[in-house]
């Protein structure tokens, strides 16, 4: 990991408190309360997270221990207890006024429109459910989703658990090859995926990249393809392995008992990039996600029973997963799910659903948040968003310009933002605001949700002073967190639990953000500290980037690191050295950019390739990051250089 500096701390002194009337019936209505509640869960967070668990969540069985940490990292929350997420999120809903409520509005991205109550929702879900049982998937077995965001990805993934088949999300945006692999890794035995989605005016195809990636036995343990009809592309079925959805679900029984689940057992796998090889698999498991999840949304939204929803994520990410699903639905809320984007032909696609469905808590990315400032205020000004209570955002540091601007400009200075800290690792949101308490900064996302033990540390584990900038760490198990690598525990220790050891001797989580506190405690996320590139919010590793290039007969060596991207956050920048005899030109940077696209999908295509005939390296043979970091922003090259191996490779890269 690298140093953290902090040359570029900027100093904000704008503080904004919570709106009068949003405290005043708030579930958390002032900073006492919040210190309050904070005091409690630390005084027993065992007692605490027991209570939450057995107020909040629908049990089979009770648990008897609330948290196992014996044998760290592997902790087990609520033993000897089953829940299914599906009930929760579902059926417990069914018994009220709630079972007529609408639990998921649909937006289609060409204006077509669906709505589902809980009651439908729940025969939805039941129908598939019967459906995968139909196809011989059991309790246990892997079932990969590749999709547009279309209902049937929520009714699929509430599927999986209700039947306790573990769901593998793969984004519908990444390539043949990238799905291969995790298909592989995880050894799913049924695949859901949609003949194709609607993405910017265009109808694109998405069952051939399936079909590409189960070729040539590709994936020999993927026994069945389910497709849904959604583009009416035309496509190739094949006979004994694909099966269309409406043909198979649209008969099945409604009625479909939720399986007992034990809290430990496997709810998900999300694959997500690290600083080493390829991506991993984050294993959650049922009750402890569920139970952070559920308490998360109503936490950070000061939830209320007339709150409509809206989160902009892809289910194919964590933030689709616990903030699209199963949070809002746990908690028997509105949830909005949009096939679109803003686009050339719909600028103001967002603030139009925004209006149309009367959204009242809207989450989304900063990188989307950049781009609408670009196309100026005129476009939402035109929308009618009166009904927006709270502004949240995700997935990467938020600038102070940007944060101004969603509160003037969508919020008319009405709604709080919140600026949610968390990971896929974390299950949930970790670090943030509290609509009705907590008085925000713009760029801070303030202060650890209660029972979280944050903290900015140095590599011994020791807490950094005000205004340092140390290690984003976690000290102490939350419900939520990730419990395992799918297939790898020794790296799940590794990338995250034996960076930094407490005092104690005990290991802290180390989330791979650095981080400082200001003198009120506040927290400012600064970014990664480790080799992983944050592109529009999308998390991806330099090495997989790496891998791809060189598996490019061209390519001998490459090295990629990230630049600050006014409205990307980072763009990606590729040192590439070709193989003797060959020379760089526009058309192969062109290639080798496509190429990355084939290997891992659009998002990973680099913004530019350098060629060069050598890369700066140590006399070990390590790419030395940090020089190639500032050469790529146009930055001089600071800071010891007397470890480079040959120092006429840099003299060379400077022109
Ligand atoms: C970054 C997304 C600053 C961070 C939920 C983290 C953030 C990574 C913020 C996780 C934030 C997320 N401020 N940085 N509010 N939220 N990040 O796994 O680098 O896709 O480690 O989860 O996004 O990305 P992931």
């Amino acid at each position: 990991m690298s140093q953290v500096t902090i040359e570029s701390v900027l100093q904000e002194e704008r503080v904004f408190e919570p709106p009068a009337e949003l405290a005043a019936g708030a579930r958390i209505g002032s900073m006492a309360a919040y210190r309050e509640l904070v005091a409690r869960v630390e005084a027993d967070p065992d007692a605490f997270w027991g209570e939450q668990a057995r107020e909040q969540l629908h049990w089979f069985e009770p648990f008897h221990t609330v948290l196992d940490w014996s044998n760290p990292p592997f902790a087990r929350w609520f033993e000897g207890g089953t829940t299914n997420l599906a009930y929760n999120c579902l059926d417990r809903h069914l018994d009220g006024p709630r079972a007529e409520k609408t639990a998921l509005i649909w937006e289609g991205e060409p204006g077509d429109s669906r709505r589902f109550s809980y009651r439908e929702l729940h025969a939805e879900v039941c129908k598939a459910a019967n459906a995968l049982k139909a196809l011989g998937i059991r309790k246990g077995d892997l079932v990969a989703l590749y999709m547009p965001m279309v209902p049937e990805a929520t009714i699929a993934m509430l599927a999986c658990a209700r039947i306790g088949a573990p769901h593998s999300v793969v984004f519908g945006g990444f390539s043949a090859e990238a799905l291969r692999d995790r298909l592989i890794d995880g050894g799913v035995k049924a695949v859901i995926t949609a003949d194709g989605g609607f993405r910017k005016d265009k109808a694109v195809a998405l069952k051939p990249a399936v079909d590409q990636a189960l070729a040539d036995g590709g994936c020999p343990t993927v026994e069945h393809v389910l497709v849904v009809r959604r583009t009416e592309q035309p496509t190739a079925m094949e006979e004994g392995r694909d099966r269309w959805w409406h043909e198979l679900v649209d008969g099945q029984s409604a009625d479909c008992p939720a399986e007992p689940m034990a809290s430990e057992d496997r709810l998900f796998v999300l694959y997500t990039s690290g600083s080493t090889g390829k991506p991993k698999g984050v294993v959650h498991t049922t009750a402890g996600y569920n139970l952070w999840v559920h308490l998360t949304f109503q936490w950070i939204f000061d939830l209320r029973e007339d709150d409509i929803h809206w989160c902009t994520a892809d289910v194919g990410w964590i933030t689709g997963h616990s903030y699209i699903v199963y949070g809002p639905l746990s908690n028997g809320a509105t949830t909005v799910m949009y096939e679109g984007a803003p686009r050339p032909s719909k600028p103001g696609a967002f603030w139009e659903v925004i209006e149309k469905h009367k959204v009242t808590l809207f989450y989304t990315a900063p990188t989307a948040i950049r781009a609408f400032m670009k196309s100026g205020r005129e476009v939402p000004d035109h929308y009618d968003m009166s009904t927006l209570r709270i502004l949240g955002t995700v997935g990467e540091p938020i600038n102070p310009e940007a944060w101004m601007w969603y509160r003037e400009v969508i919020g008319h200075d009405r709604c709080p933002i919140i600026d949610t800290w968390w990971q896929t690792e974390t299950g949930g949101v970790m670090i943030s605001p509290l609509p009705g308490a907590t008085p925000t900064k713009p760029g801070s996302a303030t202060l650890p949700l209660p029972g979280i033990a944050a903290d900015v540390v140095d590599s011994e584990g020791r807490s950094v002073g005000v205004d340092e900038g140390g290690y984003l760490a976690v000290r102490r198990p939350w419900p939520g967190m990730m419990r395992n690598v799918h297939g790898d525990p020794e790296r799940f220790r590794k990338s995250y639990w034996e960076h930094i050891t407490g005092a104690d001797g005990r290991p802290l989580y180390f989330a791979g953000d650095g981080a400082r506190r200001d003198a009120d405690g506040y927290y400012w996320v600064m970014g990664r500290v480790d080799d992983v590139i944050s592109v529009s919010g999308h998390r991806l590793g330099s090495m997989e980037i790496e891998s791809a290039l060189v598996s490019h007969p061209a390519v001998a060596e490459a090295a990629v690191v990230g630049r600050p991207d006014d409205l990307k956050g980072e763009g990606i920048v590729a040192f590439v050295t070709l193989q003797v005899g060959l020379s760089g030109d526009e058309a192969l940077g062109a290639e080798l950019r496509r190429h990355v696209g084939t290997e891992i999908g659009p998002i990973a295509r680099p913004d530019e390739i350098r060629f060069s005939g050598a890369l700066p390296k140590t006399r070990s043979g390590k790419i030395m990051r940090r020089i190639l970091r500032a050469l790529a922003a146009g930055e001089e090259v600071s800071g010891d250089t007397s470890t480079l191996e040959d120092r006429s490779v840099l003299d060379a890269l400077r022109v």
